[in-house]
């Protein structure tokens, strides 16, 4: 009894085609004159301090030859009714697959603004300070930088537009817009947006979409008419915005945007309560302005004879708000779960 021999048994079992040839193999091996008891038998001529040693050797080979014949019955034992084939079966469904919800509220957001006339174009996700910042009235240096948190990227700095980032806004689209095209421009870009935030609200890739609008003649009216529209068609003909004071380094004056809270209609109380989602009757929806206009110089563009206005959304906002979807947690719309996603 040594290695060679017990592998060339093993060895032997796995070759067995039929049930048949395993039976007899099994015969050979484990039967009243087969291997193992032969070997048992000689134990009477094996030393008295060696006996103890191969009793357990034999009885070990044993253990593992039944094992070994256990399991080849089973494969045997499948592969015998694999052959049949039951045509009258039903068929496998194949799970459907579906787009992400982002996705189908991105579409949806790309036709109202093309039914306006607004052209959806698409930036450098991977940008350079220049468009970010620059290019938007925010020098070097310029504090208002801060409030975009940015991820910088490892790579040799250009001369001309300083270091490689991922765009922490929308907004880097309008300088590259302006030298595209030359005004009338009606802009709609809708692209993944990066800043290094990670809780319930914010995660580091979520998404913007940024109207510009430069032509002769516009004003602050054109402004609102378009995000008015934008609202009643998305959210629901009931509901209406405001615009509050605020600042942006690229524009002048500059908005935040709040659109009627659906909830409460937006009185903001709900039987004498103050409504629980929205607190004051408004949710927060954009930032906007005028164009400023170092930003449209920057951009090539005449002062004199032009203007314009751009606004700044969040669709994951935009998703949320609308369908009152009672999310506690941002993070589950990036986390691939697909308990969550099968809703959609
Ligand atoms: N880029 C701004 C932000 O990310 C939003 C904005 C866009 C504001 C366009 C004004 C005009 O917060």
């Amino acid at each position: 009894m040594n290695d060679v021999s017990e592998n060339t048994y093993l060895e032997n079992i796995n070759k067995a085609k039929t049930t048949d040839e395993l039976k007899k193999i099994e015969i050979e091996l484990l039967g009243r004159n087969g291997v193992i008891n032969n070997l048992l038998k000689k134990i009477k001529d094996i030393p008295p301090d060696q006996k103890r040693e191969y009793g357990q050797k034999v009885n070990s080979l044993k253990k593992k030859i039944e094992e070994k014949i256990e399991e080849k019955k089973q494969i045997l034992k499948k592969n015998s009714t694999k052959s049949f084939f039951d045509k009258t079966l039903p068929g496998k469904t194949y799970p459907k697959g579906s787009l992400h919800p982002l996705t189908y509220i991105i579409e949806e957001i790309a036709e109202i603004f093309s039914s306006l006339g607004f052209i959806r174009v698409s930036y450098p996700e991977v940008e350079w300070e220049y468009f970010s910042f620059e290019a938007l009235n925010m020098p070097k240096g310029h504090p208002a930088r801060d409030d975009f948190e940015t991820f910088f990227i490892d790579f040799p700095e250009n001369k001309q537009y300083g270091k490689m980032v991922l765009s922490p806004h929308t907004s880097s689209g309008q300088n590259r817009e302006m030298k595209r095209t030359t005004p009338p421009i009606r802009m709609i870009n809708i692209a993944k947006t990066y800043r290094p935030n990670w809780d319930t609200t914010h995660t580091p890739m979520f998404h913007q979409f940024e109207g510009l609008c430069i032509d002769k003649n516009i004003n602050i009216t054109h402004l609102k008419g378009t995000i008015n529209y934008f609202v009643k068609k998305f959210f629901g003909p009931k509901r209406t915005i405001r615009l509050r004071p605020a600042h942006f380094q690229f524009t002048e004056p500059s908005f935040e945007i709040d659109v009627s809270c659906g909830v409460c209609g937006g009185t903001g109380e709900i039987n004498n309560k103050k409504c629980k989602v929205c607190k004051s009757g408004w949710l927060e929806l954009a930032g906007a302005g005028m164009v400023h206009p170092n930003v449209l110089k920057a951009g090539g563009i005449d002062v004199n004879k032009y203007s314009g206005w751009a606004f700044g959304f969040g669709p994951e906002r935009c998703m949320m708000m609308r369908e009152e979807m009672a999310i506690d947690d941002i993070r589950i719309l990036y986390s691939g779960d697909i308990r969550f996603l099968e809703n959609f």
